[in-house]
């Protein structure tokens, strides 16, 4: 039996990934290339749905590379490339574009929210379409599990969705994806306003411990983190949300439960349990900052790291591509 196939997706929209993308994806995805034949791609593609800087996109997307590669992400034991090295990508969202309804489409919470932000008028046909092009880059894969955060469960919906629609009309040709979802960590909150998703596009800084800050930064965030009414350490969604979110950062770092934590830090104060977390959260990512340094250096280096993920990658998308071609009728192209 070959490995199980998994496939997830990261944007290089920012200078460096926070503490959610790692805990709520990356982890898994490090994980996962020990037990699946794993395929990870960084959507310089997606990027572009909304406006943006290309000098800044490429250095973006090379940064990005390296911290996936500096997270434990191995070149021999999975495949990590870049979206537009893959022209198959966007021949697939065509035709899965002409499988999906307008409504469907308009129904995609991301793009709503998204939308409202630059005001509707602003907005793309690609930030329109961004749910269908996800969809091409599972499906191109035949993949069969999906590590990403709570936030991109309506978008794998919608993948599943199309894969079956395909498969009904024109006969099998697609595995149907399903979501990995971590339990716990799966919405790690913005720091100063925990009823948020940390998020790249939406936080502000101080609400966001990124992969590369410094453990000064690290610590000064951590230290000036929301908390609740009371100084009880306790995990309590509704009540307590702030400290509930740095308690799960807390035992998912260590590996400790929460329940762990909780007796640990009984009657100990807000003071105390955020000077620790600080250590646990500097310890972790100090290692990554280091090694992404070394690997942001060398430019050539890491470019030939992802043209070796983009050959392993391409011969894949064909075969699913040129299956594609020939269900919707498509003449072949020899
Ligand atoms: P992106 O770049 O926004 O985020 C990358 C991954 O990080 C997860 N994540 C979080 N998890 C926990 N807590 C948070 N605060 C948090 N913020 C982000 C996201 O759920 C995601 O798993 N649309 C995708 C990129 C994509 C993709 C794909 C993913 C494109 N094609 C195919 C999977 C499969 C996105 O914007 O991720």
């Amino acid at each position: 039996m070959p490995a199980p196939r998994v496939f997830s997706g990261i944007q290089p929209t920012a200078d460096s990934f926070h503490l959610g993308n790692y805990l709520g994806a990356l982890r898994q995805w490090v994980a996962f290339q020990e037990t699946h034949d794993a395929f990870y791609c960084v959507v310089d593609l997606h990027a572009i749905t909304v406006a943006h800087d290309p000098a800044l996109l490429r250095r973006r997307t090379r940064v990005a590379a390296a911290q996936l590669f500096a997270a434990g992400l191995d070149p021999d034991r999975c495949t990590v490339f870049v979206q537009s090295h893959v022209a198959e990508h966007t021949a697939l969202a065509w035709v899965l574009g002409c499988l999906t309804g307008f409504g469907e489409a308009s129904r995609m919470t991301q793009f709503k929210d998204k939308a409202a932000k630059g005001g509707s008028s602003a907005a793309s046909l690609g930030l329109f379409s961004y749910p269908v092009l996800q969809a091409a880059d599972i499906l191109l894969y035949q993949t069969q599990q999906v590590p990403v955060g709570e936030d991109q469960r309506q978008h794998l919906e919608l993948s599943r969705d199309l894969a079956i629609r395909f498969n009904h009309r024109f006969g099998p040709t697609f595995t149907v994806p399903s979501p990995y979802i971590p339990g716990g960590v799966a919405k790690i909150t913005d720091l100063q306003d925990p009823s948020a998703k940390m998020s790249k596009s939406s936080s502000a800084p101080q609400g966001i411990i990124d992969l590369l800050d410094d453990p000064d930064a690290i610590r000064r965030k951590i230290a000036r983190a929301v908390t609740d009414p009371g100084s009880e350490i306790r995990a309590d969604e509704a009540a307590k949300p702030g400290v509930t979110n740095l308690l799960r950062i807390y035992a998912a770092l260590t590996g400790e439960q929460v329940a762990a934590l909780e007796d640990r830090y009984r009657g100990a104060g807000y003071g105390a349990f955020k000077k620790d977390l600080a250590e646990v959260v500097t310890g972790a990512l100090a290692p990554i900052r280091e090694r992404a340094a070394k690997l942001i250096a060398d430019e050539p280096a890491l470019d030939a790291m992802l043209a070796h993920g983009a050959a392993k990658a391409r011969p894949i998308a064909r075969a699913t591509m040129e299956q594609v071609s020939e269900r919707i009728g498509f003449l072949p192209a020899v």
